[in-house]
């Protein structure tokens, strides 16, 4: 039987082609329960999963939740905001105080990159990152080429522009190293001072014109600029920045072909992405987080059955 190579999902990075394709194919089977009128089935029935979620979330924490649940694990969720972590508790005190009430799996948000990774080191648990800073959100860039797959019937070949915020996006860097496996051709756009210096070495290009860019590609993956991990100014005004790097439905129209438009959310309506098009038929926003649920539940059902 088909297994993933890892005993976490901690990123991208430390994924297989073959990981990818078997988290798609068992995606698949879940994705028609999910769609059959009863839309549970027994397969984590004797798993239990915390969300341990240090920083704020609708999508990812709403989606891991559903997935656990039609996968009839025990769910127990963790909000930082109302818990003993306020009182100064540490991650690794915390976290083992969650399993020690027998917890099998842990799916965690930090602000901190790297802090799954930190806490696999230290407990023992299946470790789901759900986004760690700037770093990776694996899940969310699954799901993306997933849902890519499921729109253009390959990710193979395919051209994908991501535009906006590299620097600060952790779905940037997943999808990077998601798509790059899967034989993808991958450039970046915004403004210069969003993107990372190091970005080329990750075998993407760089197209500083918007246009130009969409006009090359198949898919564009529009993303929000992080004002929440900004502490200075990267570009004079957010009118500015809509000008230069946002999508509005003039522009949509007037490229030589239709394009794909996705947003891992949540959206800046009007600034990188006009509610026209977001809300129009090339946009596969609200797949992408139909997607999710059936992307995680594979996810937890492969980790799972890697459980002694
Ligand atoms: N895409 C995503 O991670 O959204 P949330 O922050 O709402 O989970």
């Amino acid at each position: 039987m088909s297994e993933l190579s890892v005993k976490h999902l901690l990123g991208i990075k430390y994924l297989t082609e073959k990981d990818i394709q078997l988290i798609f194919s068992t995606a698949d089977h879940f994705k028609e329960v999910i769609n059959r009128s009863i839309k549970k089935v027994p397969s984590l029935r004797d798993i239990t999963i915390a969300n341990v979620f240090f920083e704020n979330s609708t999508r990812t924490k709403l989606s891991f939740e559903l997935a656990e649940k039609r996968l009839s694990a025990d769910v127990v969720n963790f909000s930082a905001g109302q818990s003993s972590v306020k009182k100064g508790e540490t991650l690794i005190d915390t976290v083992n105080n969650i399993l020690s009430m027998k917890v099998d799996m842990v799916v965690m948000r930090h602000p901190n990159p790297g802090a799954g990774i930190f806490l696999a080191k230290h407990v023992d648990a299946a470790i789901v990152n759900a986004g760690d800073g700037a770093h990776e959100h694996p899940t969310q860039a699954l799901l993306d080429s997933y849902s890519i797959r499921e729109k253009l019937g390959d990710v193979a070949g395919k051209n994908v522009v991501i535009v906006g915020d590299i620097l600060h996006s952790r779905v940037a860097l997943s999808n990077i190293f998601a798509l790059k496996l899967q034989g993808a051709n991958v450039k970046v756009c915004g403004p210069k001072t969003l993107l990372p210096k190091y970005i080329e070495s990750l075998g993407v290009e760089v197209e500083m014109d918007l246009r130009k860019a969409l006009n090359w590609c198949d898919v564009a993956n529009m993303l929000r600029v992080q004002n929440e991990r900004m502490d200075i100014s990267y570009f004079p005004t957010t009118r500015e920045y809509t000008q230069q790097f946002g999508i509005n439905k003039a522009l949509l129209n007037s490229l030589d072909k239709e394009i794909v438009i996705m947003h891992p959310g949540p959206i800046n309506r009007g600034v990188e992405i006009t509610s026209d098009v977001a809300d129009s038929k090339q946009s596969i926003i609200l797949n992408q987080v139909e997607n999710g649920v059936a992307i995680r539940m594979a996810v937890l059902y492969l980790l799972a059955s890697k459980i002694k």
